[in-house]
């Protein structure tokens, strides 16, 4: 994607001795890159979400596996760096996938080649990941030129948190569609949740901003409400997990856009690029592994002063207990469908659209 007529990817190998990605906590406020030169770093930037978003956090733990292999390509740190990188985020599978796939690769390599072979793996997988969201967002895109075509009006979608292409490589998941409908000239607006507490929504606002999709940006509280008053066509959300089954685990508060889109007989779409899809887990509910993350996201608020400087302001004392669930499952039978780089199916025929994957897991 462009910003300001350069084209960035979000994550990029700087020769084999860093990684550069653009800083996320900064924006939409500023748009600062970073290069990150160790595993460690990789580590605390997934940590600190300088770089968010399930496929996204699945590729740079990719590359934090090529900078651990720089740096000592025994077999020990293989299994250091592997287990640090999987623990700095739970939720997201891609992050488990990713490394996992590495860790097959460099356990075969021999040790003197190994730095040299994960470099090359991470950029397939980056690559690849380019290409699964574009894939997927054509599959979209035609879906969101369809409700046009019924309606014959401006097709109005909410989407919650950033599926955007930071949130990626490129493209995006749910914006991918959206931005390929809007490119072949579908007429669309999107509600855009604020998404609290890391407000993940204006960065959404700010990637249809600069590709010029018109957009509202709500409260997370808006979303029932104008799909009560009929003002939403679809939901189209991203998401961190999904199940054989379909369940959906996302950003917190997808699962009540869901049920409001049930009361109100609005179709709820994820787009899911395949590895986000947790072959594994039989029980959604039990076995995915929800991140708690620190109760200071909800006791200040994130913004920049009327000078242009950015700033956090506390809105809740130390002592206030809070809970800070990142993420929630949003159940198959309230999930219209899966938009996948495969095709678009319903939760229950997800599986038969990926028999080799499955078989695989
Ligand atoms: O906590 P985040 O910002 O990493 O969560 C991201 C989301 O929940 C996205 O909706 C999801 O990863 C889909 S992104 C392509």
């Amino acid at each position: 994607m462009k910003v300001e007529g350069i084209h960035y990817r979000s994550i990029w190998p700087i020769g084999t001795r860093a990684v550069g990605i653009i800083d996320q906590t900064r924006l939409p406020y500023a748009f600062a890159t970073l290069e990150l030169a160790s595993c460690a770093a990789v580590v605390d930037a997934i940590r600190a979400m300088k770089l968010r978003g399930a496929p996204l956090i699945g590729v740079a733990g990719a590359y934090g596996m090529a900078l651990a292999m720089n740096e000592d390509p025994g077999d020990a740190n293989l299994a250091r760096a592997q287990a640090a990188l999987a623990a700095a985020r739970p939720t997201a599978v891609n992050l488990r996938w990713a490394l996992d796939r590495m860790q097959v690769l460099l356990a075969r390599t021999p040790r003197n080649e190994r730095a040299r072979a994960a470099w090359r793996e991470a950029a397939c997988i980056a690559d690849e990941d380019v290409e699964i969201n574009r894939a997927l967002g054509a599959h979209g895109a035609k879906l969101l030129a369809g409700v046009h075509a019924r309606t014959g009006r401006t097709v109005e979608v909410l989407t919650h948190c950033n599926a955007g292409w930071m949130a990626t490589v490129d493209y995006g998941t749910a914006l991918s569609a959206i931005y390929q409908a809007h490119d072949a000239g579908v007429p669309l607006h999107v509600w855009v949740d604020e998404t609290r507490p890391r407000n993940q929504g204006l960065l959404t606002a700010w990637e249809l901003a600069a590709h010029g999709v018109p957009y509202t940006l709500v409260a997370d509280n808006a979303g029932g409400h104008l799909m009560q008053r009929g003002r939403v066509d679809l939901v189209l959300v991203g998401a961190d997990r999904v199940t054989a089954a379909g369940d959906v685990c996302n950003k917190i508060g997808t699962y009540l856009k869901a049920l409001a889109a049930r009361d109100n007989g609005v179709a709820f779409y994820a787009a899911v690029p395949s590895p986000t899809i947790d072959w594994t887990v039989r029980d959604a509910f039990a076995e995915i592994p929800i991140e708690e993350r620190d109760g200071d996201e909800l006791r200040f608020v994130a913004g920049r002063t009327d000078a242009g400087e950015g700033t956090r302001v506390r809105i809740a004392d130390a002592a206030v207990p809070v809970a800070n669930p990142a993420f929630d499952v949003t159940p198959a039978q309230l999930v219209t469908g899966i938009i996948t780089e495969r095709g678009i199916a319903a939760p229950r025929e997800l599986a038969a659209l990926f028999p080799d994957l499955r078989a695989a897991a």
